[in-house]
């Protein structure tokens, strides 16, 4: 990126008198010599390391390998802290604070003197919010995500985070397992650095990023601690000093192509729904239109060809020795379902870097002549006078039996209420109950949480109910499994038809039909709605005021509205 023919950081390291002094004598006390200031591209390395994000504990050494890389091949390398999210640890939700690290990682960014970053990812949410700080500065990019935990191993057989974790607390409840075994299996699930390890969100959206041109192909799957992970690492930084001195920036590589390209990938690998908000929120920051309704029709024609929990049977490590996501999409290519000519960080088009990837094992990666699940089985938009602005399904995660449902509404105001007696043997639910949990949504929770697949009521696990209907306006794992309607819009919190649910209306689910309708007439809903009172504010200061004021619906990617767009990555004034 240039400035009248120098690259932006020369405005820092190249100027004259006091202020270029400034810049590069608190430099040097790092040890520098002179020459890194010699007018070569400097790198940001954006790292959302942390102890307490542990799926990217170990992004510190990804960011080593990236810093020889950058090295070789002339560049300036600045490794800095981006605010980091871990999952499993942040409440009310690491969903909360994804906007808040594009804000911060976009401003850094900006404000200092690099001519292209290197973006290192691995829990659910880094990923996502580093692409969109990416997007709005629009400089040169490449992304490295952590990559997966090796399989986890549970008594002689594999068992995925985040998957085993709802299995393992069913039968909890139900008494298939001990306090003890629980325990012991805690450990047998994450025995590796790296994020969870089954298809769910952090490894979509990894998949998101190979596919939409952003990371090196094979980049998704190389396991956390896989020699090859650093070595891809090394790689990027050779790229993004090469992508810096071609100006091929974000805009160039995320267009609408690219978005076709990451909504077919992530039916094919039957990936998270979470890809949905996060990559209408990506969209928005680059000006690339695109709707719900893109994911429901461009992924009508794609099979589920990844045979990975929690659709299927295998975990990433087995994706990664089957050819990993370039395999996929070769795939895709073959069938006509890839816009090949859509540039990636190789400065190619991704038909081209996936034209001879090979498959090494059929059970995983399964091919569009015999695929995993039909063409028409991933995630589907529903609507409906219940979800007027739409909301989700994931059909290879729910039972195909309850895919067209009638049933009667239990509605609980939040997933603490219906916790308090989901155990009740007397709780007036049977298996045809559409289970209600609302005011989950973005501004409801706040931060739209992954509470939607609450447990079955104990009741019904212990009759052997492995399921039943849920709705919600919030978000699931991409671990979890289940028939959950998930992201209404608008969500009960801005007044949705969701907050006029009673308990024991009719609700009609049609999934082939692609609506999710309130059997209760306009006159009394209408009527509902003048009792109806909004929920009072969460935070009368702070982030959580910000967010709650300005965080848009689900159906718009839960992004905050001024931060949609771009500002690019024009050079500020001088600080003294
Ligand atoms: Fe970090 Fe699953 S908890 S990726």
């Amino acid at each position: 990126m240039t400035v009248n023919g120098e690259l932006r950081s020369t405005q820092w390291f190249g100027a004259t008198g006091r202020t270029g002094m400034a810049h590069r004598s608190w430099m040097r006390s790092q040890g520098f010599t002179p020459e890194v200031f010699d007018g070569r591209p400097v790198i940001g390395i954006a790292t959302t390391w942390s102890e307490l994000a542990p799926c990217n504990v170990h992004l510190h050494r990804v960011a080593e390998s990236v810093k020889r890389g950058v090295w070789q091949a002339g560049g300036f390398p600045l490794e800095f802290p981006a605010m980091a999210l871990g999952e499993t640890l942040l409440r009310p939700t690491a969903m909360l604070y994804r906007n808040l690290l594009a804000m911060e990682a976009e401003e850094l960014m900006r404000a200092n003197p690099l001519d292209g970053v290197v973006l290192l990812s691995g829990c659910d949410k880094t990923t996502p919010g580093l692409l969109m700080a990416a997007a709005s500065v629009d400089l040169p990019a490449v992304m490295v995500t952590g990559g997966p935990m090796l399989n986890g191993k549970y008594r002689g057989t594999d068992v995925g985070s985040g998957t085993a974790v709802w299995r393992f607390e069913e039968d909890l409840v139900a008494g298939r397992m001990t306090q003890e075994e629980c325990v012991f299996a805690e450990g047998c699930m994450a025995r590796s650095n790296g994020h969870c390890m089954t298809m769910g969100t952090a490894s979509t959206m990894a998949s998101m990023a190979e596919a939409l041109g952003m990371q090196l192909p094979y980049s998704a799957a190389w396991p956390a601690v896989d020699s090859r992970r650093y070595e891809t690492a090394q790689r990027a930084g050779q790229v993004i000093v090469g992508l810096v001195r071609q100006d091929l920036r974000p805009s160039a590589i995320m267009t609408r192509a690219a978005f076709e390209n990451a909504i077919r990938v992530n039916a094919a690998i039957g990936g998270s729904t979470n890809a949905v908000v996060h990559l209408l929120a990506i969209a928005g920051r680059l000006g690339v239109p695109l709707s719900l309704d893109d994911f429901d029709v461009l992924a009508r024609d794609v099979p589920t060809l990844v045979n990975l929990q929690p659709n299927g049977q295998y975990l990433m490590e087995d994706f990664c020795y089957a050819g990993g996501l370039p395999a996929v999409m070769r795939e895709l290519a073959e069938a006509g379902l890839l816009n090949a000519d859509a540039m990636t960080v190789t400065s190619a088009g991704i038909g081209t870097n996936v034209a001879d990837a090979p498959c090494w094992n059929r059970e995983v990666i399964k091919t569009m002549a015999d695929p995993l699940q039909p063409a028409g089985t991933g995630t589907a938009v529903l609507r409906g006078n219940l979800a007027p602005g739409g909301a989700v399904i994931k059909q290879s995660a729910s039972s195909p039996h309850l895919l067209k449902h009638r049933g009667q509404a239990l509605v609980f105001d939040s997933p603490t209420d219906y916790y308090a007696v989901s155990n009740d043997p007397e709780l007036d639910v049977d298996e045809d109950t559409v289970l209600v949990i609302r005011y989950c949504g973005p501004s409801g929770y706040p931060g739209m949480p992954e509470v939607s697949n609450v447990a079955l009521p104990r009741k019904l696990l212990l009759r052997g109910v492995r399921d039943m209907v849920r709705i919600c306006d919030g978000r699931m794992s991409g671990t979890a499994y289940g028939t959950v309607v998930l992201h209404v819009a608008p969500e009960a919190a801005a007044g949705g038809p969701l907050a006029l649910v009673r308990t024991g209306d009719w609700i009609s689910l049609d999934v082939p039909a692609r609506t999710l309708t309130l059997e209760v007439s306009e006159e009394e809903l209408a009527s509902r709605r003048t009792q109806w009172q909004p929920p009072a504010p969460h935070a009368s200061r702070g982030w959580t005021r910000l967010y709650c004021e300005h965080v848009m619906q689900a159906d718009s990617g839960a992004d905050l509205d001024f931060l949609v767009g771009a500002s690019g990555h024009e050079v500020p004034r001088e600080s003294h």
